[in-house]
């Protein structure tokens, strides 16, 4: 099969590509930055703007599968996350939707249509929640600056389904990985004794292991019956004081020092919501399908990647 991915070379991505190298697909990666991308061998950078239409389209002509990861990182790329300035939030939104209709320009120009675009998302959607409400598929969008983003960024692929191009679209949770993303960063104040939650820590955090992750896109690609939103989340998350605890237990460390939400806020502005609220978000939809988990539940999830 070929493959199409934007953002290959993103956290994601590059153990999306490493999962499903074995099977010998031809995987085509389309970056800002082809010659420093230093990919699995098995993936071919092609450089794109993800702004224009240009020469990597003629790829997606006759191309099997689209996975559309692209966009600038949320919480930046830094130790520290990066506050969320007025020109960072643009960035956010307009890198996600630019991607996602010139992505969608080219199919509609593809003589032969891809089979199915999975399109990355997030459960920002559902908005930051500080209430216990279980959220599936069909919980309504919240109204905060992520869900914003969000429900723009879906709604750019929407029209791939009226090209005949089956659709699913990957509400992604917290991604739990020993390589990036968030876990490298929690596990900075637990390695100096320092750990605990953060605020009062019943917030949820609706985590999912890379490798489930990657399992789960894989699924989203070969399942034809898997079109529209999927929560791509474990089915035990857990509030911001039992992953302290759990991930305390498992280093060995103590998790009874919460930092103190006013001093996220102070240090973080507006981007503090990420870490101060969340989403009760189980993968029902996923679960129906039959999708099995490797890690369902926290501890054995960061007993392996740590
Ligand atoms: N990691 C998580 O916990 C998580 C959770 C929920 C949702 N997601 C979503 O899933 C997607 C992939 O996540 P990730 O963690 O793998 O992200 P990542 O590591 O930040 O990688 C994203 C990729 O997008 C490309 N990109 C960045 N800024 C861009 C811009 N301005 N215009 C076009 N492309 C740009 C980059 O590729 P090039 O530099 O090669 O162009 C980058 O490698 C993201 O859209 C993210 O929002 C991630």
């Amino acid at each position: 099969m070929r493959i199409i991915i934007t953002g290959g070379t993103g956290l994601i991505g590059r153990a999306l590509i490493r999962w499903l190298s074995p099977a010998g697909h031809e995987i085509i990666v389309l970056s800002r930055h082809p010659g420093r991308a230093n990919l699995p061998h098995a993936a071919l950078p092609v450089f794109w703007d993800g702004i224009n239409v240009g020469d990597w389209a003629r790829l997606v002509d006759g191309a099997d599968v689209v996975v559309n990861l692209a966009g600038e990182n949320i919480a930046g790329t830094g130790a520290i996350p990066a506050q969320w300035t007025k020109a960072r939030k643009r960035r956010i939104l307009e890198s996600r939707v630019n991607a996602t209709n010139v992505l969608v320009s080219a199919m509609a120009q593809a003589q032969t249509k891809p089979k199915v675009l999975v399109q990355g998302s997030a459960v920002g959607y559902y908005g930051g929640r500080l209430d216990d409400v279980v959220l599936d598929e069909s919980a309504p969008p919240g109204d905060d600056f992520l869900a914003d983003v969000v429900v723009h960024w879906e709604a750019a692929s929407k029209p791939v389904e009226e090209m005949g191009v089956r659709l699913a679209i990957a509400r992604t949770g917290l991604v739990l990985s020993a390589t990036g993303g968030s876990l490298p960063r929690t596990l900075t104040p637990f390695k100096f004794f320092l750990g605990g939650p953060l605020g009062h820590g019943r917030q949820w955090w609706p985590w999912i292991h890379i490798r489930d992750e990657v399992r789960a896109l894989a699924f989203l690609m070969m399942e034809e019956r898997a079109s529209g939103p999927f929560n791509l989340t474990a089915p035990n998350p857990v509030t911001n004081r039992e992953f302290a605890l759990i991930l305390g237990k498992v280093m060995g460390r103590p998790a009874f020092l919460s930092a103190p939400a006013f001093a996220l806020r102070a240090g973080l502005g507006e981007m503090a919501d990420l870490l101060l609220k969340g989403q009760r978000v189980v993968p029902k939809r996923l679960l129906e399908l039959g999708f099995q988990f490797e890690f369902p539940d926290l501890e054995p999830a960061l007993r392996d990647l740590l």
